[in-house]
């Protein structure tokens, strides 16, 4: 027995001579959260379709709740709930019907079907769609109506591709309180994202994937730390004070001070926050070196993922940041 949900060993999927996923490693301990980060194409609808059987993989290995993907495919199929990029709803049926029919492949019960639909409508905000045909349901209705199938049968582990894509900001925090609930009742769910404030919000760990194999780890802190932490971006008024600036301010950072002569900015890391902010101040005003523009920044999960998957590479700084980033594999960031 362990303690895992989901173990996830060197997973490979090609298609044709393109590596889908690339040896991705991944664990999930049971009742926590992980979310898989990268840009379009980088593997994690694939993983996901691994995942929960949908596709075998072509080396590698992945077990979810002990099961083997591959070999009990069958078995695990019933113990998980999952929710494609796509919502996958029939049209021709009404809400209800649709999660009453999820309900019945799964095994509940004509009763506990339609208690468990009525329930899900309720806390997806879709009572008065429920009895309404689907088809004439807007984006984000079908694809909360998507969502609201997966946790059908209550599932011991979720996997969620994208699951708030498309989804108006009060359906979004609608959804995010959901998760947060059935989290706190002990299910574990993988979610795949492209919003870094998702990731944050929701997961206790974020795996950064981009060409099909895992960049970076860790949780939303941890992450930023290794992209840098906090460093101050300040501009001089003359171009002319610049290096004297840089001398001056090598004293304040605790890392390289970059010079953008063209900005007329110098960019350094900090170890004291607004501290330090007013340390550096201090001592160009003692030199005489005028600022014209200055501020304290800390990188959003935004940058992270950028820098991480090499996508800022040409701009400043950027390059620079990504090769102290502890990455697993070269992104690109260099280039
Ligand atoms: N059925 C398929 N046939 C051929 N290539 C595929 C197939 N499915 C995925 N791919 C390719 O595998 C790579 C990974 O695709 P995948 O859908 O897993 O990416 P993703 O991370 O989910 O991207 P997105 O953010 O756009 O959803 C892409 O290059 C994609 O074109
Ligand atoms: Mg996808």
């Amino acid at each position: 027995m362990t303690d895992a949900a989901i173990v996830v060993e060197g997973l490979v999927k090609k298609y044709g001579a393109l590596r889908a996923l690339d040896g991705i490693d991944l664990v999930v301990p049971r009742g926590t959260v992980t979310a898989l980060l990268g840009p379009n194409g980088a593997g994690k609808t694939t993983a996901v379709r691994v995942l929960t059987t949908l596709i075998t993989p072509d080396a590698g290995s992945a077990r979810v709740l002990g099961l083997d993907v591959v070999r009990d495919a069958q078995e695990l199929r019933s113990r998980i709930g999952a929710s494609g990029q796509y919502a996958a709803v029939d049209e021709y049926l009404t809400g209800f019907e649709n999660l009453e029919m999820v309900g019945r492949l799964y095994h509940l019960g004509a009763k506990r079907a339609r208690e468990r639909s009525r329930e899900l409508l309720r806390q997806f905000d879709l009572v008065e769609a429920g009895d309404r045909p689907v088809k004439g349901y807007s984006g984000g209705m079908r694809r909360r109506l998507d969502l609201a199938g997966a946790l059908v049968a209550e599932p011991e582990v979720l996997f969620l591709d994208e699951p708030t894509t498309g989804l108006d900001p009060r359906a979004r925090l609608g959804l995010w309180d959901v998760i947060d609930d059935l989290v706190s009742r002990g299910t574990t769910l993988l979610l795949t994202t492209q919003y870094m404030d998702e990731a944050e919000r929701l997961a206790d760990d974020i795996v950064v994937v981009d060409h099909g194999a895992v960049i970076a780890r860790g949780t939303a802190d941890s992450l930023k730390e290794r992209v840098g932490g906090e460093r101050i971006e300040l501009s001089v008024e003359d171009g002319s004070d610049l290096e004297h600036a840089r001398d001056v301010l090598q004293q304040v950072a605790t890392g390289d001070v970059d010079v953008n002569e063209k900005a007329r900015r110098v960019t350094f890391p900090v170890a004291e926050g607004t501290a330090s902010l007013v340390d550096a101040l201090g001592r160009l005003a003692e030199r005489d070196i005028a600022v014209f523009d200055v501020g304290l920044r800390r990188p959003t999960m935004d940058e992270v993922f950028l820098i991480l998957t090499g996508h800022e590479a040409d701009t400043d700084g950027a390059a620079a940041e990504a090769d102290s980033a502890e990455t697993t594999r070269e992104t690109g960031a260099t280039r």
